[in-house]
């Protein structure tokens, strides 16, 4: 039944005492970091003792201890060619950083350029890179500080709006490439569907050296019985004849330990040829005591797999708990929507347009820490302010179930607030 006007204004008030209280004595909840629990890291304790010093040098051709192995030790490239789904020859193995490996192909894209495809993009008037949004804040970031101008493109529920990439694509030359992050993507959850993948490669680009920055950081990192798989976008394009393409990216960082574990860099031969080189200028070598303890743990992309169900089976009952408290408290109501995504690490929160600042402030002064709001768009900007991205990996169930009540509590105080003073 729909409220009166003076019945929202009461509810409103009632709403207003219970924020008040809340306010007095407040809580101490972050869901602002898309990082493991301490029960996740424990998973990954036995990685600590596992090698020994005959692993480093007896059975293996080169010294690991030693400098050298530019690319990464064998065992390692079969490990991640098996979870980027390309052959050993496609994959670099690099440092305890994915996001790294990608800044470094920018970077050396913008200011190096690479041989046969036109020059470093730095001499051109204009560079303009697409950024399906809601995405991920650092790769804008990355895009934004080496100077490129981010076009924001409209996310669906199966990848980035095709209809517009293409367009754009088309008839712009300083358009260079594009952010996807293909499974569970980063806050939405998304999937790419078969389709959007397909029209990736193939579609035509004016720029001649377009890349596409293939982002497969939740590759394996399934939480429902739901396994969500991308299409192998490596071997789309070379059917096309476009796989220069590609450049994909994976790292074991939500797997082991964050900030200690080993990146991986997908493409095809020329490109892996080409970054093999610009890497030799800055390194000997990575840290292959560290490929080889990740080897050693993980085995191969069966047992990665056994060990991801860990990870789920202690995430599922904080994404489940969400997904429960939303349904009851805005079952009929349309003041939110939010994602129930398979896998991943984040909830998004698509609010009522206009409150999304407000709701992140309401919920700030009550001791309820999340992402700055619309932080998943180019330079921070929304125009329709409704993006809240939730991060509730790290905390308990029970933190979990109070933040989302007060989230419950602001979304409708905020959205009362301006539907009432719209009304005036
Ligand atoms: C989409 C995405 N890519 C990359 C990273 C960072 O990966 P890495 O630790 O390998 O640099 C994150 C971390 O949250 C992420 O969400």
């Amino acid at each position: 039944m729909r409220k009166t006007l003076q019945e929202k204004q009461a509810r409103l008030e009632e709403l207003r005492t219970i924020y008040g209280n809340f306010k007095e004595q407040p809580f101490q909840l972050n869901l602002k970091r898309g990082v493991p629990g301490r029960n996740q890291l424990a998973l990954s304790e036995d990685m600590l003792t596992i090698l020994t010093p005959e692993d480093l040098y007896q059975e293996a051709e080169t010294d690991f201890r030693n400098y050298g192995v530019l690319t990464g030790i064998p065992e390692a490239k079969k490990f991640f060619s098996e979870m980027l789904e390309t052959s050993p020859d496609e994959v670099i193995i690099g440092g305890n950083s994915s996001l790294q490996l990608m800044y470094t192909v920018l970077a050396s894209k913008m200011f190096l350029g690479q041989p046969d495809r036109n020059s470093a993009w730095s001499k051109e008037k204009t560079v303009k890179f697409l950024c399906p949004s809601p995405g991920y804040d650092r790769h804008f970031n990355v895009t934004e500080k080496l100077g490129f101008e981010l076009i924001p493109i409209d996310m669906t529920s199966t990848g980035p709006d095709m209809d517009q990439v293409e367009t754009l694509v088309a008839g712009d030359a300083s358009i260079k490439g594009i952010w996807c992050i293909p499974t569970y993507s980063n806050p939405t959850g998304v999937t790419y569907s078969n389709e959007v993948v397909d029209r990736l490669s193939k579609m035509k680009t004016l720029a001649q050296d377009f890349i596409i920055m293939w982002d497969n950081a939740y590759v394996v990192h399934h939480i429902q019985e739901i396994k969500e798989h991308v299409q192998d976008i490596l071997e789309t394009s070379k059917k096309y004849g476009t796989e220069k393409r590609i450049w994909m990216f994976c790292s074991t960082s939500k797997i082991t330990f964050p900030g200690a574990g080993v990146a991986a860099l997908g493409a095809c031969k020329e490109n892996i040829d080409w970054f093999t080189e610009v890497l030799s200028d800055q390194t000997i070598g990575f840290d292959k005591i560290n490929q080889k303890r990740h080897v050693k743990f993980l085995k191969d992309k069966e047992h990665l797999l056994q060990h991801m169900e860990k990870h789920a089976e202690l995430l599922k009952p904080k994404f489940d708990i969400i997904t429960d408290l939303f349904k009851n408290y805005f079952k009929d109501s349309t003041m939110l929507e939010w994602t129930e995504p398979n896998g991943g690490y984040f909830v998004h929160l698509t609010t009522v347009d206009g409150c999304a600042v407000r709701i992140v402030d309401l919920l700030a002064d009550i001791g309820v820490s999340l992402t700055e709001a619309n932080a998943s768009y180019p330079y921070g900007v929304n125009p329709q302010d409704n993006s809240i991205r939730l991060a509730p990996t790290s905390v308990s169930v029970d933190e979990i179930e109070a933040a989302v009540k007060a989230i419950c509590l602001c979304v409708e105080l905020a959205s009362l607030e301006k539907e009432l003073s719209s009304n005036k």
